[in-house]
């Protein structure tokens, strides 16, 4: 078993780690208070082709592989999840669905702008009335021949008002049920396709997520992806994916707030010595740790099956479940570490505690984690 890290690994980390320092950390703070996306730090992001990280240089990406996504996805979070998540999305829901499984016409005209980062992509899976349940989807497109026609409501997009490029999940026949699942390739400006208000949310306020509105919107035959009824699997195999880029932002929030707990540890001074000298407080750095390492071993693990064509839905379960509890943990530890300090805006970890939460939601709820990953128990 082979711990190290390649030389370019390293490099690609430290890469991430610098622009998160020197691009993300400073408006961090104004971003969240103010649900302002970081239209410009994503737009240097996708200069230095983190958007596309793992598509092939022949469509515009940078050829990384899946650990050092993990890497760099963990460095972002560290600083700001609402950046990371936009990167999240973008490499392993929506280039990554377009290259494993798109038509040469569908990789020249929406794949490569994607990966350079000209454009952002958006994965809309989640109604109103279809969360976990993510088979009874209420969106339809019918076939008309040379095109479908797609009427509905998508939930909760990220990337919804900022994005270009939409991958949509419809019911193309009820009567299959999840069988009759289609996935498309829907632009912005397509008429009849709306995006509804920014919601107004607890953590990763930067992210910019909305509701999208579809009344008859026309999408060509050529923009479904893969054969009539994929979708569900589409979906489902991408998300395999997409939970490890969660895992990391997971493990990255945790991180964040251990390394700011260790710093303020050191210097905050009650009882005569700094705080980092009570047991107690050594106590929870340890806990911290552990479990950070833990999680950081489970991302790698998930990443490196991907990387190595095994079988890795089950590890990437794992590692979500396990780095978003780690991360809800350490940054409530972290913010009684800083005491009233922790509790106000400046020191960051108050932030990094309302970020945590959604890693426990999206790209699947820990129950529906729990569930794929019994399920493989009980196969
Ligand atoms: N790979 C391939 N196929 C899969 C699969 C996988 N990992 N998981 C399930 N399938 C297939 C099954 O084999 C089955 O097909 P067959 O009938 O042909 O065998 C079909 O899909 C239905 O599977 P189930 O019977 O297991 O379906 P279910 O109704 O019990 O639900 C579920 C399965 C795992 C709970 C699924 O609905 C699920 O993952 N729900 C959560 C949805 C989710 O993660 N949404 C995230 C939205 S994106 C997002 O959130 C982005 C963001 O925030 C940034
Ligand atoms: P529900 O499915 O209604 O679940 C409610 C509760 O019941 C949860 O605790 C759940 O775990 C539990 N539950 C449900 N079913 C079961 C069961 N069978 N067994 C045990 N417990 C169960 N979706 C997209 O498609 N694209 C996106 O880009 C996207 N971005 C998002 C960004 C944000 C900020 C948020 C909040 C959500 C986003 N989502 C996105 C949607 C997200 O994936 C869903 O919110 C999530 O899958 C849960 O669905 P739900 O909200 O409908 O909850």
């Amino acid at each position: 078993m082979d711990f190290q890290l390649s030389e370019e690994q390293l490099m690609v980390r430290q890469a991430a780690r610098d622009f998160a320092q020197a691009e993300l950390k400073p408006g961090v703070i104004e971003r969240d208070e103010h649900q302002k996306f970081p239209a410009e730090q994503i737009k240097k992001l996708g200069e230095l082709g983190f958007l596309g990280m793992m598509v092939s240089p022949q469509y515009g990406g940078s050829g990384l592989d899946a650990v050092s996504y993990v890497l760099v996805m963990e460095e972002l979070s560290k600083v700001d999840a609402s950046a990371s998540v936009v990167v999240s999305v973008n490499n392993s829901l929506v280039c990554y669905g377009l290259e494993k499984y798109g038509s040469d016409f569908q990789k020249e005209k929406y794949l490569i702008p994607l990966a350079k980062g000209e454009v952002i992509g958006a994965f809309c899976l989640s109604e109103p009335e279809a969360g976990s349940d993510a088979t009874s989807q209420h969106t339809t497109a019918i076939d008309m021949g040379d095109h479908y026609l797609i009427n509905g409501t998508k939930n909760w997009i990220t990337n919804g008002g900022t994005a270009s490029t939409y991958i949509v999940i419809a019911q193309t026949d009820p009567a299959k049920k999840h069988h009759g699942i289609n996935a498309f390739i829907v632009e912005k400006g397509m008429e009849g396709f709306t995006v509804g208000p920014k919601e107004n949310k607890m953590g990763i306020r930067g992210s910019d997520t909305h509701s999208l509105m579809f009344s008859d919107v026309k999408v060509p035959k050529e923009n479904r992806i893969g054969e009539d009824g994929f979708g569900f699997t589409f979906a489902m195999k991408i998300l395999e994916g997409g939970r490890i880029g969660i895992a990391a932002q997971a493990l990255g929030v945790a991180s964040g707030a251990y390394e700011l707990s260790v710093q303020y540890a050191k210097e905050r001074q009650s009882f005569g010595k700094p705080i980092a000298q009570h047991q107690a407080i050594q106590f929870k750095l340890a806990d911290m740790a552990t479990e950070i390492e833990a999680a950081r071993l489970l991302c790698l693990q998930a990443a490196w099956l991907k990387d190595n064509n095994q079988p890795y839905g089950n590890a990437s379960a794992m590692a979500k479940l396990f780095a978003s509890q780690t991360a809800m943990k350490t940054t409530v530890e972290a913010v009684q570490i800083h005491g009233g300090y922790g509790y106000v805006k400046e020191y960051h970890v108050e932030r990094l505690m309302r970020d945590a939460k959604i890693t426990q939601i999206y790209e699947g709820t820990s129950e529906i984690q729990k569930i794929v990953i019994s399920r493989e128990a009980l196969k």
